[in-house]
């Protein structure tokens, strides 16, 4: 075992938490506000691997790499081993820490090009995938996997294996199937049955919301660590939250105007990395996460939906307040 992996693995069972690779959310912008709640480990969007091969402007844009105490990953999709390996090996010269291999991804546009999900209906090519970017890099390698490509075919049990011969020191299982994409409930049996089975760390996914959520999965499977997905979105908080929960320190929820100074750094980091229209593009999917919790949400959905400016950011958010502990969007007001 290398130096790298070592301390990778170290962290991970110290700290019991990973965050995740979320298209769309998890870009430069919102890595650079996650990594000022010191999370012990960021990782990217999904890389399509052809595309950095071909020096793709926008994705050598999505793997920009942040400053902090992480330890940070770029998340690799493909299907061929030999582009793969390259792409990892461009991901180790770039200076990243870690490499994690989708292989649960159940997007059509994907799934037809036989990657993501696909690949655990074929483990020979997992197999020579992992190993081949094992091969090229001195980097530890995790692999992200779901419980298997449908109800019928639960191959979670010998692709672990067989990821993990091939040289995966970390395995990251979403426990569903491809098929039920993100429906509930999560099966945390299967995820404890791989926990008992195989020797390297596992880290337990889906359907971590809070930091109950996530003492729970930890509790029934016996996993060495979580990873929260969809809660990641709209709410860095969850990072204190889950580290709070799982070592018994108190959490409290941030203050509405928290909440507000962060969603508008947010934005800043957008319109700085994507230019203002594009970034407000993007903000229109976030802000109402920030803020779901809010009353007359529809109305506020609404009105981000014609969000064009910051300016035009600066004003919902100043619609929102709070009155007797419970936040309110105030669609008419002047
Ligand atoms: C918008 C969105 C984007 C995602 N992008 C990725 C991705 O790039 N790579 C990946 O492995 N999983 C991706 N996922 C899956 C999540 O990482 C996670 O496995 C999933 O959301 C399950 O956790 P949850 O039930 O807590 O949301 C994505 C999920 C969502 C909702």
């Amino acid at each position: 075992m290398t130096m790298k992996t070592t301390l990778f693995i170290k962290r991970l069972r110290e700290t019991k938490l990973m965050l995740p690779p979320l298209t769309g959310f998890t870009d430069y912008p919102y890595r650079t506000i996650l990594a000022d709640f010191d999370p012990p480990f960021l990782t990217t969007e999904m890389i399509n691997a052809r595309a950095l091969l071909q020096q793709n402007q926008r994705t050598l844009q999505m793997i920009r790499r942040v400053e902090g105490s992480h330890i940070q990953g770029v998340q690799l999709l493909g299907n061929d081993p030999t582009s793969m390996a390259k792409a990892a090996k461009i991901i180790e010269d770039l200076d990243f820490d870690y490499i994690d291999i989708n292989m649960g991804c159940t997007s059509r546009k994907v799934t037809s090009r036989g990657e993501g999900v696909s690949l655990m209906n074929d483990e020979q090519r997992a197999y020579d995938i992992v190993h081949a970017v094992f091969q090229a890099v001195n980097l530890p390698i995790t692999v992200k996997l779901r419980i298997g490509p449908s109800k019928n075919k639960i191959t979670i049990s010998s692709l672990s294996e067989k990821v993990i011969a091939a040289g995966a020191v970390a395995l990251t299982i979403h426990g569903r199937t491809g098929e039920k994409k993100f429906a509930s409930p999560i099966d945390l049996p299967t995820i404890k049955d791989v926990v008992q089975k195989v020797s390297v760390p596992i880290i337990a996914n889906g359907g971590i919301f809070t930091g109950d959520d996530a003492k729970n999965v930890l509790f029934k499977t016996g996993a060495a660590a979580v990873m929260p997905g969809r809660g990641l979105i709209g709410n860095p908080w969850i990072v204190s939250e889950i580290r709070c929960a799982l070592f018994e320190e108190s959490f409290s929820s941030p203050a509405l105007q928290e909440k507000k100074n962060i969603c508008l750094k947010h934005t800043q980091e957008l319109c700085i990395h994507y230019g203002e229209r594009r970034g407000i593009l993007h903000m229109r999917k976030i802000l109402p996460k920030y803020f779901s919790k809010a009353q007359n949400i529809k109305e506020l959905k609404h009105d981000v939906q014609r969000m064009a400016t910051k300016s035009d950011v600066i004003v919902i958010l100043g619609r929102i307040e709070e009155r007797d502990y419970q936040w309110y969007y105030l669609e008419n007001a002047q």
